[in-house]
Parts: structure tokens; C-alpha cells; sequence
């Protein structure tokens, strides 16, 4: 099985065609993360640099797994640095690339992104996703608390306004 691997900012700047290609793939399979369809190169790239930035300045994590040369997987952990939000982390853009689902790697990645978060101190975890879609079986399973759901929050990369649940998790330090 594969393992994740938390980056540097250096590791992941090595590695951005790989995350550029990760992203494009994922987009274009109809996940709702962020972008419409065709996500063109030069917007992936701006978005993996504004991850790398953060997680040059200690305000994200960010985790992959590699098989080969490839990025299949990765997922984000944002660090609240509010002076009265430091125990809690939004999990992000949990990403495995087409080819390589069903294999377990997304349940890797979360119980990793879980492990990190407890090692810097943060006991509360909370997300929002597309409702109805694998990720939120996922989550289901994974023991994550249903918190509510905001009507057409987001679009879907085709521009179908879509709800978002809201999940949260409570992790012992
Ligand atoms: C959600 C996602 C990360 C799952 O990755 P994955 O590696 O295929 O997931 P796993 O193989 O670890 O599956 C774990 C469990 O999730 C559920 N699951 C995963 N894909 C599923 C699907 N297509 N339909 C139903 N349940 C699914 C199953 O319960 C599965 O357990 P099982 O295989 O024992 O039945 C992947 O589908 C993905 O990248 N989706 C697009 C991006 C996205 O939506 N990210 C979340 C943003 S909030």
C-alpha cells in the first residue's frame, strides 16, 4: 500500500507538473473542488502555488502519495492561527487521481491528514462537500458528523449550482 508523505513547500515545488496534472485530472472527472472544466494549466499551477506559499509559511499541510513518478493522491490540512481557533483544521481538497481509486487510497489519506493534525495539537477537524457524491460515503464511514447543509453553495466544474454538507470530527489529542 501506498503511503503518504507530508511535503515542504521545496518537496511539493519539485513536484508541481505532477500536482498540476493530479488536479486537472480530478476536475475533469466532475469533482466540485474549487474549478469549472477544462481547469486550464496555468490555473492549476496559481492555485498549487498559493498552497506551496502557505505551506512555506506553516499555515497548511499538505500530504501525497506517490506511485512511479506520479502524484495519485493528496489532501490539504488548513491550520487556523486565530489565537482562539488553534485546536481546530479544515481538511481540503482530498484529491485521488481516476486511475487509481477504489483502492483505498482516499481512507489512507484522511487517516493520515488525522494523524498529522493530532501530532500539531488540533483536536477539532471539519470539512464541506457535495453531498451524494463518494466523498461523502467516505466521510460517513470515517466516523465524521453530519453539521448541516447550504443550499447551491458551490458549482459543479459543468456550473450547476449544488448544496454543500458540512462535516465535523473531534479527534483525541
Ligand atoms: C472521494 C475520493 C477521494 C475517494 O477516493 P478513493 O481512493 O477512491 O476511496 P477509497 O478507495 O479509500 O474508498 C473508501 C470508501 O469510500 C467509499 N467510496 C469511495 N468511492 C466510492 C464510490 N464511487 N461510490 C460509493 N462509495 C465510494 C466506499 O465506502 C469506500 O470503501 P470500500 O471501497 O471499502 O467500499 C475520490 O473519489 C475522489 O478523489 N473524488 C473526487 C474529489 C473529491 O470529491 N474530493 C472530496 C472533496 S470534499
Amino acid at each position: 500500500m501506498s503511503v503518504p508523505a507530508r511535503l515542504t513547500a521545496d518537496q511539493a515545488s519539485a513536484l508541481l507538473p505532477q500536482l498540476v496534472t493530479l488536479l486537472q485530472d480530478v476536475v475533469a472527472g466532475g469533482a466540485s473542488i474549487g474549478f469549472l472544466r477544462p481547469l486550464p494549466a496555468d490555473v492549476a499551477l496559481h492555485f498549487w502555488h498559493d498552497v506551496i506559499g502557505e505551506v512555506a509559511r506553516g499555515s497548511r499541510l499538505l500530504l501525497v502519495i506517490r506511485e512511479g513518478d506520479q502524484v495519485v493522491g493528496s489532501i490539504q490540512l488548513g491550520l487556523c492561527l486565530k489565537p482562539n481557533g488553534l485546536h481546530r483544521a479544515e481538511v481540503q481538497k482530498l484529491l485521488v487521481h481516476t486511475a487509481a481509486r477504489r483502492r483505498g487510497l482516499g481512507r489512507v489519506l484522511m487517516s493520515a491528514v488525522e494523524a498529522e493534525a493530532r501530532a500539531v495539537g488540533r483536536s477539532l477537524l471539519y470539512l464541506d462537500t457535495e453531498p451524494d457524491q463518494p466523498a461523502e460515503v467516505l466521510y460517513r464511514k470515517l466516523g465524521w458528523t453530519e453539521a448541516g447543509a447550504i443550499p447551491d453553495y458551490a458549482c459543479t466544474p459543468d456550473g450547476r449550482l449544488h448544496p454543500t454538507v458540512l462535516f465535523y470530527k473531534k479527534i483525541a489529542p
